[in-house]
């Protein structure tokens, strides 16, 4: 089975980044580079963790005109990631110019494209928030919508909540990579997560990848924390 693991390098320094990488790295698949650590630490922490064999997960959202999306996606498949992050919210043209980017950056390369991921609506957003944007204001039905468009877009996978992975396996083909958040092992403090499900139940709702930032990051043994969870997806 292939490790399904991401672990949220939410650290404020390469070095802090890359001492927890070192440790977890046997139990788990990928790390998520967000923007705080790549704001404070540059393209270079993700050229260090790709230099140990981790595969990267840039997290970083953009969202902008197309040809800007594709040149940044160019850069990012340049750097060597293996996932990053789009918003859906910029429509059709703009998913399209990135998977275009990825897969062209990748083929003059001779690489694997990245996955490039669209996100659809973010779990801080709720239905009054929907409404101060105007259009939509059911959270479930704006997903499917993006959900949909990302898929017509030529996109390969998304982010979800947990909570989402049912609703969205009943359309979506099961070739389309669901990655998800939202994990928590019940060992873990309650924390902004609100709403959650275990590594195993987001398995079995069809998540493909799972992020998991704190209950690895903060745990007092991060590396037990790791192998717990992978053993217990293995199990
Ligand atoms: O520490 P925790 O397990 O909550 O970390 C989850 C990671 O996933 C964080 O990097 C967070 O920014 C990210 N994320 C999230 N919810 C989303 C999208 C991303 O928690 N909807």
């Amino acid at each position: 089975m292939r490790n399904p693991i991401i672990v949220a390098l939410d650290l404020p320094t390469a070095t802090q980044a890359l001492a927890l990488a070192r440790q977890v790295a046997p139990f788990v698949g990928a790390f998520k580079v967000g923007k705080e650590l790549f704001v404070s630490a540059g393209p270079d922490i993700v050229r260090e963790l790709r230099a140990t064999g981790a595969s990267v997960f840039l997290d970083l959202k953009f969202h902008d005109i197309p040809n800007t999306v594709a040149k940044a996606v160019t850069a990012a498949t340049r750097l060597d990631v293996q996932m990053l992050t789009i918003h859906c919210s910029g429509g059709s043209e703009m998913m399209r110019a990135a998977e275009t980017a990825a897969q062209n950056t990748a083929k003059e390369l001779g690489r694997p494209a990245p996955l490039v991921l669209g996100v659809t609506v973010l779990t801080s957003m709720d239905s009054k928030t929907l409404a101060e944007l105007g259009g939509e204001t059911d959270v479930t039905q704006q997903v499917e919508r993006l959900a949909r468009l990302a898929v017509t877009s030529g996109l390969r996978g998304l982010v979800c909540s947990p909570l989402e992975l049912p609703v969205l396996r009943t359309f979506l083909l099961p070739a389309m990579q669901l990655v998800t958040p939202g994990i928590r092992t019940g060992a873990e403090k309650a924390d902004d997560q609100k709403r959650t499900l275990s590594p195993q139940e987001a398995m079995a709702a069809g998540a493909s990848w799972l992020v998991i930032g704190r209950p690895i990051t903060g745990a007092p043994e991060p590396a037990k924390a790791a192998k717990a969870i992978w053993d217990s997806l293995r199990a």
